[in-house]
């Protein structure tokens, strides 16, 4: 495990007035949306060095084992709000109008499986086709769940980066490319994509708020492109609150890393020509729209081997957590923190002694056997 802790870390700026209601709406309106459960792992927290430990688990969301939609459904509701000229109200983007305006389009995007899955869900309940490119060695399970969507699969000869570019050259073809990652020349739906995580956030602050309790201090965010990142950086925009970030990567696409290390805000991709089990992580370029604010806010990025997460998946199955290898992340590195650097937590980071710890489950089993697989050994 490898760590670069930003000295620097300072505010930005909110996301714009109104937005996060807007966002709200939308996600409240879609079919089968219930707040995810918010659970309490205090009896692993001891040993992590923190008072207690708080997860999200978006493996529950919409059915589909990850948090993916709530960015891609946002940007698809603000696309089809467009070309209505600002006339189409939340309740309706999942009706007849938002059919009728999103009538003759075709959805497309590059994925390592979650997000692809979003768009053909979307896609699905709108009633138009969706074309979902995946790189080379997508696990088939990804690809079934995908498809099972209605969405026609292309797996390309390339990784994840390479799919972006396919999925971009597809916009030529008059589709509509629901990008999570922002690149030269397309910025806007990234941008809303990121917003649409939000909903995560302030789930949680309510749940929070019901309970009496105070925020956390500390968020462990897991990284692929940064979009959900930056979702994280929006919403505890202000570090004088109290929160801080930190952002986990495998070691092998650890571009976020490799980027704020570099330390003079210039995004790097990186390309090590090796895989991860974390899949949904395994992404070698920043997005453009997502890493001014990942830079700026963040206070630690860590970059770690994947036996880490195999051993968080044990420990959240053992506490009834279903979290696939992306989805333990944020436990692995808090793991990883208290094997390898005991008293980080307080003499780094600056946590006081009774620290609150928040990980999100971004994911359940999304790759079946694989999940089994590791789950099967005993917790060490
Ligand atoms: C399960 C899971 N967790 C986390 C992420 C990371 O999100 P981002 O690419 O926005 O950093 C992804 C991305 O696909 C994912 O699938």
């Amino acid at each position: 495990m490898e760590l670069f802790q930003n000295h620097n870390s300072s505010g930005i700026r909110g996301c714009p007035e109104g937005t996060l209601d807007d966002v709200l709406r939308v996600h409240r309106a879609l079919p089968g949306y219930a707040p995810t459960p918010l659970l309490s792992l205090d009896g692993i927290a001891g040993s992590l060095g923190v008072k207690s430990l708080l997860l999200k688990d978006e493996g529950m969301r919409f059915g589909l084992k990850a948090f993916k939609a709530l960015g891609a459904s946002y940007a698809v509701y603000r696309v089809l709000r467009e070309k209505s000229g600002g006339r189409l109200e939340p309740e309706e983007f999942i009706g007849t109008k938002g059919r009728e305006l999103a009538d003759g389009l075709t959805l497309s995007c590059a994925t390592d499986g979650n997000h692809g899955r979003a768009v053909a869900w979307i896609a699905r309940l709108l009633e138009i086709p969706s074309v979902i490119y995946v790189p080379r060695g997508t696990v088939p399970a990804r690809i079934a769940a995908i498809q099972s969507e209605g969405a026609r699969v292309v797996v390309i000869d390339g990784d994840y980066d390479e799919a972006v570019r396919h999925a971009a050259d597809e916009a030529k073809n008059k589709r509509v490319v629901i990008a999570d990652t922002g690149y030269s020349g397309y910025t806007t739906i990234p941008w809303y994509i990121q917003q649409g995580y939000l909903t995560i956030f302030s789930e949680i602050s309510c749940q929070l708020k019901k309970a009496g309790e105070k925020s956390p201090d500390v968020v462990f965010i897991q990284a692929g492109v940064g979009a959900f990142a930056s979702a994280a950086a929006m919403f505890f925009n202000d570090p004088s609150d109290g929160v801080r970030l930190v952002c986990v990567e495998p070691r092998a696409a650890d571009c976020l890393f490799r980027s704020a290390k570099a330390g003079d805000g210039i995004p790097r991709t990186v390309s090590y020509g090796k895989n991860t089990i974390m899949a949904g992580l395994n992404c070698g370029t920043p997005s453009l729209t997502a890493w001014p604010a990942v830079y700026k806010r963040f206070d630690l990025f860590v970059s770690m081997e994947d036996h880490w997460a195999k051993e968080a998946m044990r420990h959240l199955a053992a506490a009834g957590v279903v979290s696939g290898e992306s989805g333990a992340a944020g436990l692995a590195s808090l793991i990883a923190l208290s094997r390898k650097k005991p008293g980080f937590l307080s003499k780094g980071l600056h946590l006081p002694d009774d620290a609150r710890a928040l990980i999100i489950s971004t994911e359940a089993d999304t790759d079946p056997d694989s999940y089994r697989r590791i789950v099967e050994v005993p917790c060490s």
